[in-house]
């Protein structure tokens, strides 16, 4: 079953191969991919790679932005991650295109993938990281709910840069209480 959620300004539907030039337009630049642990995209060819590899992966989806019909970001609900370990918890990771930042688009999808994980797919919570210096994505976790739970110190990423990991965390109960 093709799993489709909207917002009041977004579709998040899940990605194609057709959508290769509008993630190359945004995922070559390198504010985007380093901050969450990918490198920039080289050419279409290799955007349209990662649709296939890794964009296609089941709870992965395009961010649209209903006003144009275009993907301008991606957000994904991730099961069995290094963080969510078992049934009932997930990890939310996401990034935006550098021309719609600020408008709170990726909150908005978040809270969305949030409704869906303590609604639909029984979590009991959910965890989200970010990589300590980025404030952005600091912010958009403390504005959707998360708590800071731990941290992890010198971790070394597949770009081989090290990093320390703030892992954060919501509880269904948390959620409930918002
Ligand atoms: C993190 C990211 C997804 C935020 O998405 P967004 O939809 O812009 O989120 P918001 O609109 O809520 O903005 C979040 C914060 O970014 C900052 N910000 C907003 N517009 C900005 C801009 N044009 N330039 C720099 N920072 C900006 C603000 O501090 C804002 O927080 P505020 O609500 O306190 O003002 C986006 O910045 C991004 O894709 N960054 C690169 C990839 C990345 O870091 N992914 C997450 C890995 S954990």
């Amino acid at each position: 079953m093709i799993m489709v959620m909207e917002t009041e300004r977004l579709i998040l539907r899940p990605w194609t191969e057709a959508d290769a030039e509008d993630v190359y337009r945004y995922a070559k630049d390198p504010e985007i991919g380093p901050a969450a642990g990918w490198k920039p995209h080289e050419s279409v060819e290799e955007s349209r790679a990662v649709i296939r590899d890794i964009l296609s992966a089941e709870g992965t989806y395009a961010v649209v932005l209903k006003e144009t019909g275009l993907p301008v970001g991606s957000i994904g609900i991730m099961r069995n991650t290094d963080h969510a370990k078992g049934e009932d918890t997930a990890e939310i990771g996401y990034w935006l295109g550098k021309p719609y930042w600020g408008r709170g688009l990726i909150p908005e999808a978040v809270r969305e993938c949030l409704r869906r994980c303590f609604a639909e797919l029984n979590c009991s919570e959910v965890w989200c990281c970010y990589y300590a210096g980025n404030e952005k994505s600091r912010r958009v976790q403390e504005k959707c709910g998360f708590r800071y739970h731990h941290k992890i110190e010198n971790c070394v990423n597949s770009l081989g840069v090290c990093h320390t990991v703030y892992v954060n965390r919501i509880t269904k109960a948390e959620y409930e209480e918002r």
